[in-house]
């Protein structure tokens, strides 16, 4: 039997310019390479001034890319950037919200003020992010795809990590894509998320470096029992990125090892 059309071209991301927030390092960058591989134009979102040396390395895959220095905690600015960067690529057609940050704190410890600093990048900082993205494929009539990044932390505690802010964010990725899945389908615009078990970055490495212990809770904590590498999110980014995830929606993907196995 024929087939009606090939499996490897659904994968394809070419002409599509895709916006994401944390690429200058770590899992956002790890993401912009794998995007850029399957042929993606690359608008990178990120505080610092300057992304990580393996950003330019993404050119050699023959697509266009251009980095922003912006904060998703104003959203005005990340309108303004998005809308420039609209304009340079001629459209956005899918979006990866993975800015955030992590704060160590005991339970007993966090105040108002952890939560709201936390809140305003993690989640924030993401209801800006697709909402923007979200109005330039509205208004291109063009569908589009959206990718928000939650967290093994986004479905259990952390403990002995102590990260209260971290995993109340995380649990609240999960709301805002299935409201934004619900209400965004009349668009042809679909919203999942990852949710990524230990990744090797320098979030993580940050997080053992103040108590090493931690490692041995990591890999212990899955079925696995490993730490991963950033390269092994890159199936689940190009599938929910492209046309070969065409009817899914609202929903969330563990790459954990299984971490829920335990
Ligand atoms: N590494 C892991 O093991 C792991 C596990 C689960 C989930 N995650 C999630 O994956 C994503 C990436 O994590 P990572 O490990 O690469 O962390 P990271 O700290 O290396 O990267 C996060 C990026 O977000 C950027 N950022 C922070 N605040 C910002 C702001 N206000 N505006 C714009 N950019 C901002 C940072 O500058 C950084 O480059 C995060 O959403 C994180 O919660 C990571």
């Amino acid at each position: 039997m024929e087939p009606q059309s090939s499996v490897l071209k659904k994968f394809s991301l070419h002409n599509r310019s895709i916006v994401i927030t944390g690429a200058g390092r770590g899992l956002g960058l790890s993401f912009a390479r794998a995007l850029a591989e399957l042929g993606a134009n690359i608008i990178a979102i990120d505080v610092h001034d300057k992304p990580d040396e393996e950003f330019h390395d993404l050119l050699s895959y023959g697509v266009k890319t251009v980095y922003y220095k912006c904060d998703v905690r104003d959203p005005a600015t990340l309108k303004a950037t998005i809308g420039e960067a609209a304009n340079k690529f001629g459209s956005i057609n899918g979006c990866i919200a993975a800015a955030a940050i992590m704060t160590d704190k005991p339970f007993m410890e966090h105040t108002v003020d952890d939560m709201n600093a936390s809140f305003a990048v993690n989640v924030n900082g993401m209801l800006s992010t697709v909402q923007i993205c979200a109005e330039h494929m509205i208004k291109q009539k063009s569908g589009g795809t959206v990718i928000c990044i939650s967290s093994t932390a986004g479905h259990k505690a952390v403990f002995p990590q102590t990260a209260t802010a971290y995993v109340c964010s995380k649990h609240a990725v999960l709301g805002l894509v299935r409201q934004a899945a619900a209400e965004l389908a009349q668009h042809n615009i679909r919203v999942n998320s990852i949710s990524p078990g230990p990744f090797l970055t320098k979030m993580l490495r940050s997080v053992i470096a103040g108590d090493p212990a931690l490692e041995e809770y990591f890999s212990e904590g899955n079925a696995m029992k490993r730490l991963a590498v950033p390269e092994e999110l890159d199936g689940a980014v190009g599938y929910l990125m492209s046309d070969a995830s065409s009817f899914v929606t609202g929903n969330n993907f563990n790459i954990d090892g299984g971490s829920g196995c335990h």
